[in-house]
């Protein structure tokens, strides 16, 4: 089950819009939030539960809450970091690391130009946010460096993706669930997903 594609009517309209060439980067940034929102709804089913009690203006009632309040948000620079402001605002007490990879334009390897992760992760609910699933090799990256701290309960949330990267991310990261709005067709000569969206920190930064 690691990768897990939601497969919901808003999060298909989204992503269709999200597709468009002709959108704004400020319109491109809204629907990465809205959709990112959506996922993080499915993405967190599972999160443990504990009870309370609280006192309401009519009674005492036994209430349920998160059990645990230590989530690290860890986006994947730069696409990722559009990804972070709803996440924040549904974990506003999360802290927040960043790993900084690009992809060889040439290779299409990753390679790791900035990691700020808090030094021991162990305990934590890490999750990993990247618009962008292409071959794998940057989320895999990612989790091969957070897994380095200690991480144990880690998820990721991905807009689009591809099978190459899908198949990738269950051959070298079994324990982890990828949670992704839209499973494309293929890969490009250049490792693009098509149809996808292009160049997502490119169209949500500006930078085309
Ligand atoms: C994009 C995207 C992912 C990566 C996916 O980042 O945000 O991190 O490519 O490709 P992969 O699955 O083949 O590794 P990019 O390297 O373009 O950097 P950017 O976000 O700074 O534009
Ligand atoms: N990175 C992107 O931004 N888009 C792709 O299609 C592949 C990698």
């Amino acid at each position: 089950m690691p990768v897990v594609v939601v497969d919901h009517p808003l999060i298909t309209h989204k992503i269709s819009i999200l597709r468009d060439k002709t959108i704004s980067a400020g319109k491109f940034r809204d629907l990465v939030a809205e959709i990112t929102m959506l996922l993080t709804y499915e993405a967190t089913r599972d999160l443990p539960m504990s009870e309370t009690e609280v006192e309401t203006p009519l009674c005492r009632a036994r209430v349920k809450t998160l059990s645990k309040d230590d989530f690290v948000i860890t986006p994947i620079l730069r696409a990722g970091l559009g990804m972070v402001p709803a996440m924040l605002s549904i974990f506003p007490v999360a802290k927040v690391a960043h790993i900084g990879l690009e992809r060889d334009e040439e290779t299409t390897l990753p390679r790791t130009y900035y990691f700020n992760v808090p030094p021991e992760l162990e305990g934590c609910t890490v999750i990993l946010v990247d618009p962008m699933l292409a071959t794998g090799g940057s989320l895999s990256a990612a989790l091969d460096l957070i897994k380095e701290r200690g991480a144990k309960s880690i998820k990721a949330i991905c807009l689009i993706g591809a099978p190459e990267g899908r198949d990738r991310i269950e051959r070298d990261h079994p324990d982890v669930s990828v949670y992704i709005g839209a499973m494309d067709e293929r890969l490009n000569e250049r490792a693009y997903i098509v149809p996808g969206l292009g160049d997502a920190g490119d169209r949500m930064f500006g930078t085309l």
